[in-house]
């Protein structure tokens, strides 16, 4: 195949129905499809979830950053969601945004991308640009390009590949997808130059890089630096429990130089689909190379350790001041989701909170606005009445909650992200990480 993708364009340019298809209806998928759609494109989202597919063409959004009423006037002006890959053949660009979790032993687990990436093969034609947003290691998107290539098309000639990471940070006010940077980099040339247009079109501002690759390790860094440094505050937080000093206080006053220091905030360990998993995806392809990523292990095994840091300290929190022990408390958990004000649980430290003081005999109850449910463990959203427990511990400061009346009403908190700030110790009745 040697027609270039110009040339194709150029002979039919009313061939396509839909400027974007974007695979994988999720956290980073749906806001994709908003700026895209807003921008003016013609939007189509790929989804194997029926359920959701039915929900998106009636309006109703599932991810707290696009609200129903913006989905529903998108959908009202052209935007739609399918569960058949054929309709992949209508489309100018094929941007992916589909899982990529680990293993249990917890290696990269690409199977999901894979799959998809045969099913576009199969539809794949001349004039398409295919774009990995999925978070990964360096070298997926150039080993995706092998089977995109059975098709018998010719990248950089017949069709364009590129890898632009996605950076979004769900219900971020200030930052989104729209005026986050893109950072982009194609196989070829040419291939970088389609996906900057593509997303010119739509978000402020594109930063392209010399290959996939180097996006690739991008993105991981990013979220690397990330890891390393909350490890180094919760370490922090560790040794300041037993200097009898307040880790939060320090760290407010550190972020006071203005250059030179970031802040960031101690708690009870990583949550999200990003943090706790994308840092492994380096680890394992640096062994590759007889490389040993000791810092990202290291921030790993010290995050990895505070549910059970956290654990020790509601003991102790029982222990002196109520003189009771874990086995047979009463402990209400206080936000579960894995960060404040949205209702995400993936590898929310809550989870494993939960799983520690059940096992050390507490009895244990949740409040979270954001979280009715979790069947996994038996449990429903009670209501925040918090004189009824022995401790309550707050696990994830969701806004909406009035924590002055929290430390007021109950009788022991173990507050494990400042939430009750420097006048919550007032009564004595605080305990903070
Ligand atoms: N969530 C974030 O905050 C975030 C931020 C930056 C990067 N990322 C990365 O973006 C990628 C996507 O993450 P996400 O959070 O949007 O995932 P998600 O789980 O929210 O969404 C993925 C969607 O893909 C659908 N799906 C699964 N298999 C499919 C298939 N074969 N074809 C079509 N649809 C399929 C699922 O049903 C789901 O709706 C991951 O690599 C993630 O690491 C996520």
């Amino acid at each position: 195949m040697t027609q270039h993708v110009e040339e194709i364009e150029a002979a039919d340019p009313a061939r396509t129905t839909t400027d974007v298809a974007i695979v994988g209806a999720g956290y980073v998928g749906v806001p994709h499809a908003q700026v895209f759609a807003e921008a003016g494109r013609s939007v189509l989202l790929v989804e194997t979830d029926q359920g959701r597919v039915d929900q998106l063409n009636r309006g109703e959004s599932y991810i707290e950053d696009v609200p129903s009423e913006v989905l529903g006037r998108l959908v009202r002006e052209g935007l739609r969601a399918t569960s058949d890959y054929d309709e992949l053949r209508n489309a100018d660009a094929i941007v992916i945004a589909l899982p990529t979790p680990l293993s249990p032993q917890r290696e990269p687990d690409l199977s999901i991308i894979i799959a998809a990436v045969k099913e576009i093969a199969k539809r794949l034609r001349p004039g398409h640009l295919v774009v990995l947003e999925s978070t990964t290691y360096p070298g997926t998107t150039r080993e995706l390009l092998a089977i995109l290539e059975r098709s018998g098309l010719e990248v950089g000639k017949d069709f364009h590949l590129a890898y632009a990471p996605e950076r979004v940070d769900p219900m971020n006010t200030t930052w989104k997808t729209q005026n986050v940077p893109k950072v982009v980099g194609g196989i070829t040339e040419a291939c970088t130059r389609r996906a900057a247009e593509l997303y010119r079109s739509a978000i402020d501002t594109v930063h392209e890089v010399s290959s996939p690759e180097a996006a690739e390790l991008t993105k991981l860094l990013e979220n690397i630096f990330r890891s390393v440094n909350i490890a180094l505050v919760n370490e922090l937080a560790q040794l300041c429990e037993r200097m009898n000093l307040d880790v939060w206080e320090v760290v407010e006053a550190a972020a006071t130089k203005p250059f030179g220091f970031m802040s960031f905030k101690p708690g009870p360990g990583l949550g999200g689909h990003c943090i706790p998993i994308d840092p492994f995806y380096l680890t394992w392809k640096a062994r590759e190379h007889n490389f040993y990523t000791e810092f990202i292990e290291l921030a790993g095994k010290v995050n990895e350790n505070m549910p059970y840091h956290c654990r020790s300290l509601v003991s102790q929190a029982l222990n002196h001041s109520k003189q009771r022990s874990l086995k047979g408390s009463k402990v209400l958990l206080v936000g579960v989701a894995y960060k404040e004000d949205i209702g995400d649980m993936r590898e929310s430290p809550a989870l494993k909170l939960i799983e520690l003081l059940r096992n050390a005999g507490a009895d244990i109850a949740y409040h979270d606005p954001h979280v009715p449910e979790l069947p996994e463990h038996g449990l429903v959203s009670v209501e925040l009445a918090p004189a009824l427990y022995d401790c309550v511990v707050i696990v994830t400061a969701h806004t909406s909650i009035d924590y002055a009346r929290l430390v007021e009403e109950a009788s022991l908190v173990v507050d494990l992200r400042n939430a009750t700030g420097r006048n919550g110790t007032g009564n004595g009745t605080v305990w903070k990480l």
